[in-house]
């Protein structure tokens, strides 16, 4: 019989990607099989994020209801971020833990599962090129990792100091894993790094990967994150705007509109070029989405750095907005900074972007009733639909079952709601 894995992921799309790593490492190798049953599974992990602080206070307090839950004997790893973060002091605080497994490390998983009290959590591990076994949680796109890492520091963010420096993958490991997820049916490919747009290996640079990729014949959508506006140059915005399989929606992190907190960021870019790159790509493609994430009330963000972000949210109405209040963080320069923003203007910030940022979406979304988009379907609801995406990003519900899934049509948009758009097969 198969043992049981219960296996919880927070955070980002890598942790996502880095949970089917662990996932088809276990089940080929160690004969695991998936539960979402917690009192059911000789196995738990808790794939961990650490870019705020709430998740990290909300891991221990988790920790101890899962050991209380779990069958008599089941095991607890932690793994990712915040386990290349705080390493053993994670065993110290909650000895129940069995090991700890850093997010540049999942090669190792077999090698820790299998020692109690193990912390595997050098950053400077490079598993960029680790053959792992396959294990994918959708059948119609897979997500494909082109580098491990990122070599910025902007000033308030923790990721460098737990998946440790930028490292490009090959091209060909690239393509050759995405051909051969295509070819099982993933016409979706989905390429992830902290920093896509700063690829680069033996010559080759993120547009040219796109263009590799979508040489791929069975490969019909290319989709991608994140980019950094910073390297958002021509030849990019180009080969985004006319190769054809690639989506055309483009995360823009934007963090702020004040060019002097983007400085104290250390984000390399202004505002002015920000507006630039964002409108030259709705001049190039007048149906982009482009979606932001925006940090408020960085240390030192007076009013008007703020009305300065609101501005670039009224200049280049985002499609999706991603929106946090500054979280201080250990091991980053930010977190030295003396001159904090009040928690009270912090809250008034972010639900003054929010809602403006909801009535620009209801007018975005208002506006899309009675087109037709080119939908690619993937997903049941459990409402009794079926859904997908449009290649620009919306989520797009029509009546239907299995047989659509894994297939493009369009379709007419009927009843559009600000999280999804429903509408019938033309
Ligand atoms: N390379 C990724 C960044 C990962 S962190 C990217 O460019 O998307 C994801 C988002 O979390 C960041 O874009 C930022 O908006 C937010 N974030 C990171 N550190 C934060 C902090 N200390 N406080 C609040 N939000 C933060
Ligand atoms: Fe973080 Fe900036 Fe890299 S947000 S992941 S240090 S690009």
């Amino acid at each position: 019989m198969s043992k049981k894995l219960f296996i919880e992921t927070l955070g980002c799309a890598m942790n996502m990607r880095d949970s089917e790593h662990i996932i088809a490492e276990l089940s080929k190798y160690e004969n695991y099989s998936l539960t979402t049953d917690l009192k059911d599974a000789d196995l738990i992990l808790i794939n961990t994020c650490s870019v705020r602080e709430k998740p990290v206070q909300k891991l221990f307090s988790e920790i101890g209801v899962f050991n209380k839950k779990k069958k008599e004997g089941a095991k607890i790893g932690v793994c990712g971020c915040t386990a290349s973060h705080l390493g053993e002091e994670i065993i110290k605080k909650a000895p129940s833990v069995d090991f700890v497994l850093g997010a540049r490390n999942v090669s190792k998983i077999r090698d820790v599962l299998h020692k109690k009290g193990a912390v595997e959590v050098d950053i400077d591990y490079d598993e960029s090129q680790f053959a792992f076994s396959e294990f994918r949680s959708s059948l119609y796109k897979a997500m494909v990792n082109i580098s491990i890492g990122c070599d910025k520091q902007c000033t308030f963010c923790i990721v460098p100091s737990t998946r440790g420096k930028e490292v490009s993958i090959p091209a060909n490991l690239i393509v050759q894993e995405a051909k051969k997820a295509a070819k099982s049916g993933a016409k979706e490919i989905f390429l992830l790094g902290q920093n896509v747009n700063n690829y680069s290996h033996e010559g080759k640079d993120f547009s040219d990967l796109l263009n590799m990729v979508s040489e791929i014949d069975e490969v019909e959508r290319i989709r991608f994150t994140s980019p950094h506006p910073l390297h958002m140059d021509d030849k990019f915005l180009e080969v985004f705007a006319s190769n054809e399989k690639v989506c055309k929606s483009m995360h823009m992190p934007l963090q702020s509109g004040s060019t002097e907190i983007l400085k104290r960021m250390k984000r390399g870019y202004t505002k002015e070029w920000f507006l630039d790159r964002a409108f030259r790509l709705r001049d190039m493609i007048p149906d982009v989405h482009i979606s932001t994430d925006i940090i408020v009330a960085f240390p030192g963000e007076s009013d008007e750095d703020f009305n300065q972000t609101m501005d670039v949210l009224e200049k280049v109405r985002f499609e999706q907005l991603f929106s946090f209040k500054y979280s201080p963080r250990p091991l980053t320069k930010a977190a030295e900074f003396a001159d904090v923003v009040d928690s009270k203007v912090a809250s008034q910030r972010l639900s003054t972007l929010q809602k403006r940022h909801d009535e620009i979406l209801d007018e975005i979304t208002d506006a899309q009733m009675g087109r037709e988009f080119e939908v690619y379907f993937e997903e049941l609801r459990s409402s009794g639909g079926v859904a997908g995406r449009s290649d620009n990003g919306f989520l797009v519900q029509v009546q239907g079952s299995e047989e659509l899934l894994g297939k493009t049509k369009r379709v007419k948009i009927t009843y559009p709601r600000r999280t999804t758009l429903y509408g019938e097969v033309v």
